[in-house]
């Protein structure tokens, strides 16, 4: 089987790690030690932020940067239904309600015309996802937000390498959030961070991701245990340093399945927009005019020839049992997609003969 995604971790990976076990330096009390510190300042020099802060998950970090701006129950945050549940999950464990806006149906990200439309006076926060590492349209949500006094935090866990309007993403939201979970572009196993420009908002994340302490056991707010070990970190400055050769190699076989898919009526292709760099954590098409049955039997036979084709997201988070019940607007362009689209595989060990099996494959099951 040909996997949809797949780490890529070297010797030099397990060399960092071995270092740390034999430094005995396994973590720090206050959330940073030697070699998170040092991995926040590398990724933070990567992204062109001020601030970067490390935890144990993306949904850590997400969680860590509402808490931080003070999103608290009462308020209402605006965010796709079209993304992973951890991005509607943080927005309810600060007690606040999602109101999911629906999606471009071109780039598969929410919408920004729809945004305004769904602000009220309980709104506070706006959370922009990057679908399938490609940015969102951040301009026009940064317009917005300054208008109606709305927080941007990005939900950045497919993006990394991404770029808008040829500047690193997080340059216009108030908070980044990314992860390092075992799928993404680069990983620790488990990891998130979260990036920022904003000082005040930097130290308060600082003591929140360690119990609120500015020193040890003396919290002066509250806080979680959201410590990224020593041992992830080291694996995450290894995959740092290889990102650029990962996202090359992801981009190639991105661009010769688009060259060998471009004539494919059945399909819509994924867009890289004038202005937008892709981070092509997946590649995802979209079988057109098609019933749900239709993309799954086509799903079914790629995976009989060894190809895990997945769909990210079957199920979008409005329609998942318990999110049902903050379902507000209608969401047509989320609920077509989730029935049309899938994604393949373009991960950096995916070969040249792999992507023209994939593409022969899928032209033959479309005929
Ligand atoms: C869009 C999105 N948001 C949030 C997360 C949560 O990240 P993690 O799994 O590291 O908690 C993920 C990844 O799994 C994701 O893809």
């Amino acid at each position: 089987m040909i996997p949809i995604n797949a780490p890529q971790i070297g010797k030099e990976e397990i060399e960092a790690v071995v270092k740390v076990l034999e430094s005995g330096i396994l973590t720090h009390g206050l959330g940073a030690g030697p070699m998170v510190t040092k991995f926040e300042k590398e990724f933070a020099k990567f992204v062109g932020a001020k601030h970067a802060i490390a935890v144990n998950t993306g949904t850590a970090a997400l969680h860590l940067a509402l808490s931080s701006a003070n999103i608290k129950t009462g308020d209402e945050v605006i965010l796709p239904s079209f993304t992973f549940v951890a991005t509607a999950e943080v927005v309810v464990l600060v007690g606040a309600k999602p109101v999911f806006v629906d999606i471009d149906p071109e780039t598969y990200n929410v919408s920004s015309e729809k945004i305004e439309k769904c602000i009220t006076d309980q709104t506070k926060a706006v959370m922009p996802v990057h679908l399938y590492g490609l940015p969102a349209n951040m301009q026009p949500i940064k317009e917005i937000a300054e208008k109606h006094g709305l927080i941007i935090i990005e939900d950045a866990a497919q993006a990394h390498g991404a770029s808008y309007k040829e500047k690193p993403l997080g340059t216009f939201a108030d908070a980044a959030c990314w992860s390092f979970y075992a799928s993404k572009n680069m990983t620790t196993g488990e990891g998130g961070m979260v990036t920022t420009n904003d000082d005040e908002l930097a130290e308060k994340m600082r003591f929140m991701r360690s119990h609120g302490e500015k020193e040890k056991y003396k919290s002066i707010m509250l806080g979680h245990n959201y410590h990224m070990p020593e041992i992830q970190a080291a694996i995450g400055s290894v995959q740092l340093e290889k990102l650029p050769r990962f996202l090359a190699k992801r981009r190639e076989n991105a661009e010769k399945l688009t060259e060998n898919l471009k004539d494919a009526e059945k399909l819509e292709l994924p867009k890289e927009p004038d202005g937008y760099q892709h981070s092509w954590y997946l590649y995802t098409v979209r079988l057109k005019n098609a019933e749900k049955q239709q993309r799954n039997r086509i799903l079914e036979k790629l995976r009989q020839k060894g190809i895990d084709a997945q769909v990210y997201y079957r199920c979008p988070i409005h329609l998942m049992p318990y999110y049902s019940k903050f379902r507000k607007y209608r969401l047509p362009e989320t609920e077509k997609a989730a029935n049309q689209v899938f994604s393949l595989p373009v991960h950096p060990n995916v070969t040249q003969e792999q992507v023209e099996y994939i593409s022969h494959t899928l032209l033959h099951l479309l005929e």
